[in-house]
């Protein structure tokens, strides 16, 4: 008897379903399924969807972007607000900081800085976050990129009218 009435409610259910897919398929065409049709005409497309960097199909591949120029020799750059980290003057492509190495280091400890010509790191980056100063960079110092990017010629996407504080005018 269990068994009967659940084989009515799923055949009932399956007609209904049918019956609801019908009325959309029949609907008017609003914007949603002018998109839903770019879709299924499409599949894996975008749906006309164009990001800041513009369209492009899933399916297709696109060019890479040319790398962007880190300009040699900029100097330092100028900061914007009071203890930022400054940003790298210099590319940092193919310098590896991971467990086994920190190529940052071989520029800008205090043992190499003076020899490399580099900054050295301030005692900020010697300090554990109790205040106490250790002999060698602090494990929160130890990947730098994580406050540290570099600074390329790039056009920024959107607009922005940050101002630089006054005391660094
Ligand atoms: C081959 C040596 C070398 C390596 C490796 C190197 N740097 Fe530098 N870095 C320099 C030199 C030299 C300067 C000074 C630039 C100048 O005065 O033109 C500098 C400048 C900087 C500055 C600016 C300092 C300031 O006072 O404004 C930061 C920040 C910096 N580097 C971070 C890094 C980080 C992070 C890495 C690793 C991803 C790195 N550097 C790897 C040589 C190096
Ligand atoms: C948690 C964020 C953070 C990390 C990680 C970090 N720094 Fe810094 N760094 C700063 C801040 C903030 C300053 C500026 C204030 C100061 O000196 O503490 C700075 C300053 C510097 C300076 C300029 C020092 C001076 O006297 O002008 C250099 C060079 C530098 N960092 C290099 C590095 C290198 C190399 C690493 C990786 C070994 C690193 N930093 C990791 C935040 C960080």
């Amino acid at each position: 008897m269990k068994r009967l009435v659940l084989a009515v409610m799923t055949v009932g259910m399956l007609l209904a379903g049918a019956v609801q897919s019908a009325e959309e398929t029949s609907a008017p065409a609003t914007e949603n399924h002018k998109v839903l049709d770019q879709i299924t005409m499409n599949p894996g497309g975008i749906g006309g969807v164009e990001s800041l960097r513009g369209a492009s199909e899933l399916e297709t591949t696109r060019p890479a972007d040319a790398f962007k120029r880190y300009p040699r020799d900029q100097g330092t750059i100028d900061s914007d607000y009071v203890y930022q980290p400054p940003l790298i003057p210099h590319t940092i492509r193919n310098y590896e900081v991971s467990l086994n190495a920190n190529k940052c280091l071989a520029c800008h400890s205090w043992k190499n800085a003076k020899e490399m010509g580099a900054t050295k790191i301030s005692v900020t980056h010697y300090e554990t976050r109790e205040g106490q100063v250790l002999s060698d960079v602090s494990p929160r110092r130890y990947f730098c990129q994580q406050c540290h990017v570099p600074q390329a010629d790039a056009k920024p996407l959107v607009g922005n009218d940050f101002q630089r504080v006054d005391a660094l005018r």
